[in-house]
């Protein structure tokens, strides 16, 4: 008898807040319509998340030779570097996390998890443990969620998993095999802005931005991923960022909430003005309350005709 191997495909290694994963083919069918057909290009994600609509890229697009990933978060970013370069590092760290999690009760689990967090929020821990711990919280944490306290310090409570995968071991394999399978360029953590250095001179650079999400109504001071914060000061930086990628002919495709004014005026397409518009409905799954897990409008904004 024959055993049949699964055959894991890349996806995101962390649940991440505004992850792409169930947009993926509404995005697809935004793309430039000769997307199929054109040669060596350069895939930048400028804030690349949990990456859902990276992995998929690459998987379903060979055209692209050459990918820059960025994300203000040092510790997903290292992730990135890891899973990359050395995953056999991460896995490492990721086993003993999960033989020492899984080993005992619930009770002792959650004061695991708090003496975890708490080493995570302590200084001087070398960067491969905390990417190893960043992965263990967001897998064991309330909601797989990422937040900070004014100190930058993670403060998600517990989650209560009855079998969370702490070490997946295969699909850590299967994002380094497609993530080797090009030319990859992991930035420093850091702004989004700085992606413009890496752009490719020669060949088509296509810039899928996911920004943190503007509130759906009203102005703040969002903070949800970092301790900077990302208001209307620097939607609106963005948009100039996004002017001058286009003066470069890059193609941009950018996607954010359908966000409106107290006059009911799209925000968006009020500051976007002269790109190209399109709605998509978005579940939202990341919502401490239930009855808030419903369908949203999001906006996508490009500078290309489909
Ligand atoms: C909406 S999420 C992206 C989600 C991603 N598309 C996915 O599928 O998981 C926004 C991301 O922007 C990052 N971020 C926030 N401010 C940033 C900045 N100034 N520069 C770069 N990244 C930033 C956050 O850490 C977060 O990962």
């Amino acid at each position: 008898m024959s055993i049949k191997k699964r055959i894991i495909t890349a996806r995101p290694f962390v649940k991440w807040a505004g992850g792409k994963g169930n947009l993926l083919q509404k995005l697809e069918a935004l793309l430039p319509t000769n997307f199929d057909d054109l040669q060596n290009v350069t895939y930048i994600e400028p804030f690349v998340g949990g990456g859902a609509m990276l992995f998929h890229m690459l998987q379903r697009y060979k055209s692209i030779r050459r990918a820059v990933i960025n994300d203000i978060n040092p510790d997903l970013i290292r992730c990135y570097q890891l899973i990359a370069r050395t995953p056999e590092i991460l896995i490492e760290h990721l086993k003993v996390l999960e033989n020492k999690y899984c080993g005992v009760d619930n009770l002792a689990r959650k004061e695991l998890f708090y003496a975890y967090r708490d080493q995570y929020n302590s200084e001087g821990i070398h960067p491969d443990k905390r990417a190893a711990l960043f992965i263990f919280l967001n897998h064991t944490c309330f909601n797989g969620l990422y937040r900070v306290n004014t100190s930058g310090k993670f403060n998600v409570p517990y989650g209560r998993y009855k079998r969370p995968v702490i070490c997946n071991e295969e699909l850590i394999m299967a994002d380094y095999r497609l993530l080797n399978s090009i030319e990859l360029v992991i930035r420093q953590p850091g702004d989004y802005k700085l992606v413009g250095r890496n752009l490719s001179r020669n060949h088509l650079n296509f810039v899928y931005l996911d920004p943190p999400y503007r509130p759906l109504s009203g102005s703040s001071n969002f903070k949800t991923y970092s301790n900077s914060p990302f208001g209307d000061e620097q939607q609106k930086e963005l948009k100039l960022f996004c002017d001058r990628l286009s003066m470069r002919n890059c193609q941009v495709m950018l996607s954010n909430s359908d966000s409106k004014e107290q006059n009911d005026v799209c925000y968006f397409e009020k500051l976007y003005e002269g790109y190209n518009f399109s709605r998509v409905l978005a579940p939202r799954f990341i919502n401490a309350n239930p009855e808030k897990r419903n369908e949203l409008e999001e906006i996508v904004i490009r500078n290309y005709n489909c």
